[in-house]
């Protein structure tokens, strides 16, 4: 018989989603081993709660260079890459991890790398996109927004849709409020998505470089 599916998830800051993720193994509603939880910043609650769960989890700070300077930044994901790949994940599940992966990390798991956004396909890409979501709707230019996980290509929060599901915003509507009802369907939908990232792993990768054939004359 076939082991449980293995993933690893990557981390950086209170880890609700990763929680989401945890109670759904624990109460048998996702039948898969959580391997390794790794972090970006230390002393996260995301850590603490991994390490309440029994879950090995690993912590690679990047240093200022490694923030900035592209080589520095591959090296950085090389290593991370390294630390990932000695679980042999089926599986990599960004879950409120907010560092830029580049190809040296994608191409690693063979496109089998997922992230949640919280904000609907094709929408509010990069940082703060509730926040920026919700001064679109006060603004009247929207009246919806929503969460997607999406299979991770070079370029940012977006990426075939595995699964999104829309978030009406009324007239009523604080920022806190939106966030909280984000982050609800987030945690249902990452659960989702990861059973069906397993149940349908892409055919080939989506980060490799396309392969440049040359005609024959
Ligand atoms: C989530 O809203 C996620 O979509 C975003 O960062 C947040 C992380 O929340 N990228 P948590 O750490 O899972 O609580």
């Amino acid at each position: 018989m076939a082991g449980r599916k293995r993933i690893a998830v990557l981390v950086s800051g209170s880890g609700s989603n990763l929680q989401a993720v945890i109670d759904a193994v624990c109460g048998g509603q996702l039948d898969v081993e959580i391997a390794l939880v790794a972090a970006d910043r230390a002393r996260v609650p995301a850590l603490r709660r991994a390490e309440a769960a029994g879950i090995p989890t690993m912590c690679l700070v990047p240093t200022a260079a490694q923030w900035r300077l592209p080589e520095a930044r591959a090296r950085y994901d090389a290593m991370l890459a390294d630390r990932v790949a000695e679980v042999g994940p089926d599986l990599v599940v960004l879950a409120g991890w907010m560092r830029i992966l580049s190809p040296v990390f994608l191409d690693r798991f063979g496109g089998r790398v997922i992230n949640l956004h919280p904000a609907l396909p094709g929408r509010f890409a990069g940082r703060r996109a509730v926040e920026r979501a919700y001064e679109a709707a006060r603004a009247g230019e929207i009246d919806r927004t929503g969460v997607m996980v999406h299979w991770v290509v070079r370029e940012v929060d977006a990426g075939p849709t595995i699964v999104s599901e829309e978030v009406p915003i009324d007239d009523t509507e604080t920022l806190e409020t939106l966030i909280e009802r984000v982050h609800r369907v987030e945690h249902r939908l990452l659960v989702e998505a990861i059973r069906r990232a397993l149940a349908e792993p892409p055919k080939q990768p989506f980060c490799r470089p396309p392969v440049v054939r040359f005609r024959q004359r």
